[in-house]
């Protein structure tokens, strides 16, 4: 089934057009890279998916529902974009992660915690869980976010440029969780990325956006030299960059393992 669906989506704020007659739909359990310049939409189509906003024209479906209607019953995992990781709060790692299921009811608090180990233990950041979050480095209070939005063990799961701006991880890995929880748990995952030199080994599906949708198709199909030469013109430098595993000083993502997820 269409976990995720849009049909001629478009968003003004004000007299600005964001997204331009946009439509997409995603299988369940599949993986897709969101990749375009900054400013051309990106942020606003994950919200526009996750029912964070509505849109001025179109339609939204959530497996056949709109976001809000499924959003009752069901849960989703959402990164926001650079959030203020700098909580000056004497909040633990472990707090930080429960925050994100406080809402939830019909769970008691000891299956609650037991979701919490479990979203740090797939990071890598356990050992780290009754430390101060603000003392954290940037890479480790990103991972620590990431386990937040993974901890509910939602069906989608929208990720706003997860690794960008901190040192995160070897990117490989961080992937490669990914895939994992779509391939093998058949969470639908939409992530806005920069990644583009090492996406396309990970993901099902790459959309190429700016305002409107350039491509959408499977990531094989697509020949990404070409697609950034249409989402960033021809004088746009491109900059990729693949990770040296060797320089990478530990691997955390390597290891998961998600039994709550069966
Ligand atoms: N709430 C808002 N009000 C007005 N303009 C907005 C709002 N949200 C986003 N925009 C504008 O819409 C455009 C797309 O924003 P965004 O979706 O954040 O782009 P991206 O994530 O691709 O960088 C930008 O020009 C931004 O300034
Ligand atoms: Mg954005």
């Amino acid at each position: 089934m269409e976990a995720i669906k849009l049909e001629s989506v478009s968003v003004s704020f004000g007299n600005f057009l964001a997204l331009d007659n946009v439509s997409i739909s995603l299988g369940t359990g599949k993986l897709l890279a969101v990749v375009g310049p900054n400013g051309a939409g990106k942020t606003t189509l994950l919200k526009i998916m996750a029912g964070i906003i509505k849109p001025s024209s179109g339609k939204v479906a959530l497996f056949g529902m709109m976001p809000a209607e499924y959003r009752k019953k069901n849960r989703i995992g959402y990164l926001a974009q650079q959030q203020n990781l700098n909580i000056n709060l004497p909040l633990t790692v472990g707090d930080v992660v429960y925050m994100n299921l406080a809402e939830i009811k019909g769970i008691g608090k000891n299956k609650k915690r037991g979701m919490v180990d479990e979203a740090l233990h797939n990071v890598g950041m356990h050992e780290k869980k009754e430390k101060i979050f603000a003392h954290l480095s940037g890479g480790e209070r990103q991972r620590v976010m990431i386990a937040g939005a993974i901890a509910n063990m939602p069906k989608i799961l929208f990720l706003d440029e997860p690794s960008t701006g901190v040192d995160i991880v070897n990117q490989d890995d961080f992937y490669n969780f990914l895939s994992h929880l779509a391939r093998k748990h058949n969470i639908t995952i939409v992530m806005v990325t920069h990644d583009i030199g090492v996406i396309s080994d990970y993901v099902d599906e790459i959309a190429c956006l700016n305002r409107k949708l350039y491509i959408h198709d499977k990531a094989e199909n697509i020949d990404m030299d070409e697609a950034m030469q249409k989402l960033y013109g021809k004088t746009g430098k491109i900059i990729t960059h693949k990770p040296d595993n060797k320089s990478c000083f530990r691997c955390p993502f390597k290891d998961f393992n998600l039994k709550g997820l069966q």
